[in-house]
């Protein structure tokens, strides 16, 4: 397998109700995958299952050529995946720095890298979680994830919110990430979606409609599929 990541047939189920259904798709080394939709239709329950943290019925996932599919969600973070929530998942009781202390893991990623990818951080790090703006709490979110020292950070709408210089700001960022660790995104935002994508996914009433490369899909496409 060439792959990092391969999910196979996922379907996750919140108690007995079906979210999503037998969602395929697959990551390469190196590569950023989107996946594209509105909100309600299965974007965030496809990452957390993959995750581990939604139940899921006859799927198979595997990551860096082992199966996953039954693993617990803290086996599944220890394999080397991480998973970067809408709002972050900073601790809001502790600082910046003692957030970033939690989540420290010995590898590539240090704290001189993260301040390098986002320079802003340096001057928040004695803050509060709970007294970040909301670009801040994507920011410290994302570079807590990386100080995980994951092979794989699974992000979940990080321009959600955003004004556009912040947009702009996460998507160099992720481009730069993207040379050294495999990345899956979740967002709604045309313009990033364009900017960081190297595969998508776009899903459609908890299924995938159409997947391909960006040169695959044209942009009209994505736009429907978020406007519908
Ligand atoms: N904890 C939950 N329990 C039951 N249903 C949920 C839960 N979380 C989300 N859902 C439902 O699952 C569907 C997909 O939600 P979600 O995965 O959050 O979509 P998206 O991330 O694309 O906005 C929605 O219909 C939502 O109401
Ligand atoms: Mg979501």
């Amino acid at each position: 397998m060439n792959e990092i990541l391969k999910v196979e047939s996922l379907n996750a189920f919140y108690g007995r109700s079906q979210i999503t259904f037998d969602i395929d798709f697959s990551v390469n080394p190196g590569e950023v995958a989107v996946v594209v939709g509105r909100n309600g239709v299965g974007k965030t329950t496809t990452l957390k299952s993959v995750m581990g943290y939604v139940d899921k019925k006859e799927s198979r996932v595997f990551f860096k050529n082992q199966d996953i599919s039954d693993l617990q969600p803290h086996r599944i973070a220890k394999s080397g995946l991480t998973f970067v929530p809408d709002n972050g998942g900073v601790f809001h009781n502790l600082s910046v720095e003692d957030n970033f202390k939690v989540s420290e893991r010995e590898g590539a990623f240090s704290r001189d890298y993260v301040f390098e990818l986002f320079p802003k951080i340096k001057n928040i790090l004695k803050r509060k979680g709970a007294h970040l703006s909301g670009g801040e709490r994507k920011m410290v979110g994302i570079s807590k994830g990386l100080l995980m020292n994951p092979d794989m950070l699974i992000i979940d709408e990080p321009s959600e919110g955003l004004a556009p210089s912040l947009v702009k700001d996460i998507a160099a960022a992720i481009n730069k990430l993207e040379e050294k660790i495999s990345l899956i995104v979740a967002d709604q935002n045309l313009a990033f979606i364009l900017s960081i994508a190297d595969r998508i996914y776009i899903m459609d009433g908890g299924r995938i409609k159409r997947s391909g490369t960006k040169e695959e899909i044209k942009k009209e496409e994505i736009e429907k599929f978020l406007a519908l």
